[in-house]
This record gives structure tokens, sequence and C-alpha cells, in this order.
């Protein structure tokens, strides 16, 4: 993709005094061009032109079809054209030529295939398709309000995949700066929905088992870097399906991201750095054979701890709900049709915790509860003994490392905001404990 052509093209032309140097300098010209002379549409217009602001331009040329994109930028005069003649009429300060009505042809998709949905879910999908499994949507709402990380295991067929799919529609949508952040992102990807200039609502990719390590955190030449699905989900959901078919090395690449909410990629002469701070959910069957019985399960033991040891203790320490789900009951997958609560009651729950939390944290650089640092937690944020009293258990018994003690402390901060409790009390960090060391519904 030639992202430069029209400035290549426009320069020769102002060489040759066909039009005037003195404007062409003044103006940002970006855009592929095609040899019947049309403009196409080109990846990574918005930073681009926020970085044109930056440098105190104040008119940009674009392709057409980047128009509403490259509008979302205060301060700049967009200039969409669909070709050349019509950049030259507009530099001439003549009228428009009457452009042929051709479809543009889309931005090239990347060819890592991940599933990125960024679009409206609330429309689609909704927690009250899911019957039954309270755990599990329990788990849901405590991960929607604090950000935390959610691990799903259970036979086929019990619903994981449509639990996680549902995460983004109980997740408020994308403050201003958040969206034009993950808007540049997917810009720059070319993973921009189309007619969707401005992307509000969390992302949520889905990577598919056979990804590389590039395609997962991102990667490619020095002069094609591409984000990889670790930063299409940031503000969002990276949801990892069928986890222990993934390679180990790709899976561990994300043990950056989830300490940094970054990833550094490092080339002979620059380094780049891409935002990825993602709620991670992972999801497994307990065993290759896929048995929807533990009863008819044809594994071995050995193979049963070899297929989930595939995901390393470290990527699991890092994962604050761990879950392990068993199907539906008939009973629950007919009755529970009005019991179930829909996304919009539940997401109404996890805003309130939201906001409770940022206005405990307000005046710090933390949002939400998974945010804090663990010293933190012990200072501003320390429990009374008598709250403590499950996770100080834990420690003497073994069971509880220091990573996973705030792990536990932050999930009781969330818990105990979606109960409006100021402080968490020891049932808080009960419940925190039980879904940190893994709870069998
Ligand atoms: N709790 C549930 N409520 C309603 N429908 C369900 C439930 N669990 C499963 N289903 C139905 O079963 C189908 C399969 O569910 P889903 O794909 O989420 O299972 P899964 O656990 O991801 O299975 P697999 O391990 O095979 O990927 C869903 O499309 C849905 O129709
Ligand atoms: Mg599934
Ligand atoms: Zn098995």
């Amino acid at each position: 993709m030639l992202t430069f052509a029209l400035s290549i093209a426009v320069s020769v032309l102002g060489a040759a005094d066909v039009v005037s140097p003195a404007v062409c300098a003044r103006l940002v010209m970006i855009g592929e061009l095609g040899l019947d002379g049309r403009v196409h549409a080109v990846r990574g217009v918005l930073p681009a032109i926020l970085g044109a602001a930056e440098a105190g331009f104040t008119s940009v040329v674009v392709p057409t079809a980047n128009g509403a994109e490259a509008a979302l930028v205060p301060g700049v005069k967009v200039v969409p054209v669909g070709s050349l003649r019509a950049l030259m009429a507009y530099l001439r300060d003549e009228p428009p030529p009457v452009e042929e009505d051709e479809d543009d042809p889309p931005v090239p998709a990347p060819a890592d295939g991940h599933a990125v949905r960024s679009g409206p879910h609330r429309d689609a999908l909704d927690l009250s398709d899911v019957r039954g499994q309270a755990d599990a949507r329990r788990a849901l709402e405590i991960s929607a309000a604090g950000g935390h990380h959610l691990w799903l295991s259970g036979p086929p067929g019990c619903g994981k995949t449509m639990l996680a799919e549902r995460l983004p529609t109980l997740l408020p949508p994308l403050e201003r700066s958040a969206a034009l952040e993950v808007t540049t992102i997917h810009s720059v990807a070319g993973t921009l929905p189309a007619g969707q200039p401005l992307i509000t609502e969390p992302p949520f990719c889905a990577p598919h088992h056979t990804t590389t390590r590039a395609a997962m955190i991102g990667g490619g030449s020095r002069r094609a870097l591409r984000p990889g699905a670790a930063s299409l989900a940031h503000q969002g959901v990276l949801f990892i399906d069928e986890a222990p078919e993934f390679s180990t090395g790709v899976l561990d690449a994300l043990r950056q991201p989830l300490e940094d909410g970054a990833v550094t990629i490092s080339r002979a002469e620059a380094t780049t750095r891409f935002p990825a701070r993602f709620t991670l959910v992972l999801a497994a069957n307990p065993c290759p054979c896929a048995a929807a019985k533990v009863l008819e399960c044809v594994c071995t033991p050995a193979v049963r701890s070899r297929y989930l040891g595939r995901i390393s203790g470290p990527l699991l320490d890092r994962v604050d709900l761990k879950l392990e789900l068993e199907a539906a009951t008939r009973a629950e997958l007919r009755y529970d049709v009005d019991v179930a609560e829909s996304s919009e009651v539940v997401a109404e729950r996890v805003l309130l915790a939201r906001e409770r939390a940022a206005k405990r944290l307000a005046g710090t650089p933390w949002r939400t509860n998974s945010d804090v640092p663990g010293p933190e937690l012990r200072r501003s944020l320390a429990l009374p003994t008598s709250a403590m009293w499950p996770v100080d258990k834990a420690l003497i018994e073994g069971t509880l490392s220091a990573r996973g003690m705030h792990r536990v402390l932050r999930v009781a901060w969330t818990i105990a905001d979606l109960g409006d409790r100021g402080v968490p009390a020891d049932h808080d960090v009960g419940e925190a404990l039980e879904l940190w060391k893994g709870k069998r519904s």
C-alpha cells in the first residue's frame, strides 16, 4: 500500500509548475493513487492526521473513503478527494469535477484472520441468552466491573464461548479519549469497521488457535509494523478460546502486555509501543477428547493434566477468576427463561461499581481496581485484620502466593463495589479467594 503515492504525484506536478508548489507545501496529502487516477483508501489515516495536527498542519487531503475517520481530529480541515483530478481542481481553486460513483475497494483486512468485533454488540448478543450458569454469570459481572481476567473450563457445549462473547455487552461505552486511542490502533491495523469511523464500544478480539506470535502481540517488518490481537483488544476483551490448542510461546507472549498494558516491538532502528490493556478471557475443555460428561472421558489422568498443563503457571497466575463449569441442566435450559437477567440490567450494576471505584481512585492514575499496583493495596487500601483472615489463612497454608494475594484483594474491592460496601468485608475477600483458587460450579 502506497500511503504517500498521492503526495509523490503532487510533488512532481508542483515541480513541473502544473500546480503551485506554495499551495502544496501547506497541505498534508495521504492516499494511494491508482493507475486510472483514482485515490484509494489507506490504513492509519487517523494517527497520521493526529501527527500532522501536532506538527502544526491545519489542512489535510485524504481519500474520500477515509474522510469520516479523518474528520475525528479537531482543528484540522479535511479535504476528501476521490481522484487526482479532484485534487488538482482543489489546488487550482476550480470547481470539483463530477466523479463517477464507483465503490472504493475496501482497505485490505489483515491476513491474520482474528475475529474482531467492535460494533454494537448490544443488539445481537445478550446475557439473558445464557440460561443457568449462575456462578459464571456472577464471575462475568465481577470481571466487567473491575477489569479482572477470567478462565472458564468445562465440557463442550456448556456455554463457555457464549459467555465470553457477552462480556463486552456488560462494559460501559468507551470515553472519548479511549475511543480515539482504540480507533487509532484499528486504523493502523486496517480493521476499522466500514461506516463506523469512531469505535465507541469496547472491542472484542478472538484470535484463532493457529495465531502466530507476531499476529498475537504485533510485529512485521520495520516499515509495516502491525498491532496484534492484544492491541486490537485494547480497552476491551481478548478472548482465547480453546486455549490449550495455542502454542505455548504464543500464549506466554501475552505476559508482557498483561504486566505493562502495552507491547513493545524492537527493530534495528526503531522501537514501537502499541497500547494493549485488555481483559483476558481464556476458555478450555478439561481434556482433548472433549467428552460431554466426565464419565464419558477416555483420557488418562496423565493426558488430562498434560492438556491443561499447556497453559503455563505464570500465565494462569495472572488470571483473577477461575471457574470450572458443568453443562446447564435440561431444567435450567427450559425454565430459566424469565429469571436470566439481561445485559442491560447487569451493565447498570457494573457501571455503578465502576463509578464507586473511580471515585475512590480519583486523583490517582488508576481507574479500575485491576489497575491498582500491589503496594498501594497494602498502603492506602489496606483492609482491617477482620476482613483479611481468609487471605492470612491461605498464606499460612501455602495455597496463595504474594502475587495471588494482590489479585484476590483487587477482586475483593470489586465485589465490595458491586455490593456498595465501602470497604470489603471478610466474605468479599472469601469470595475473591475462592474464585482465584478455582471454583467448581
Ligand atoms: N447455559 C446455556 N444457556 C443457553 N444455551 C446454551 C447454554 N450452554 C450452551 N448452550 C447452547 O449450546 C451452544 C454451544 O455453546 P458454546 O459454544 O458456548 O459452548 P462451549 O462451552 O464454548 O463449547 P465448546 O467447548 O465445544 O467450544 C450454544 O450456541 C447454545 O445454543
Ligand atoms: Mg467454545
Ligand atoms: Zn477426555
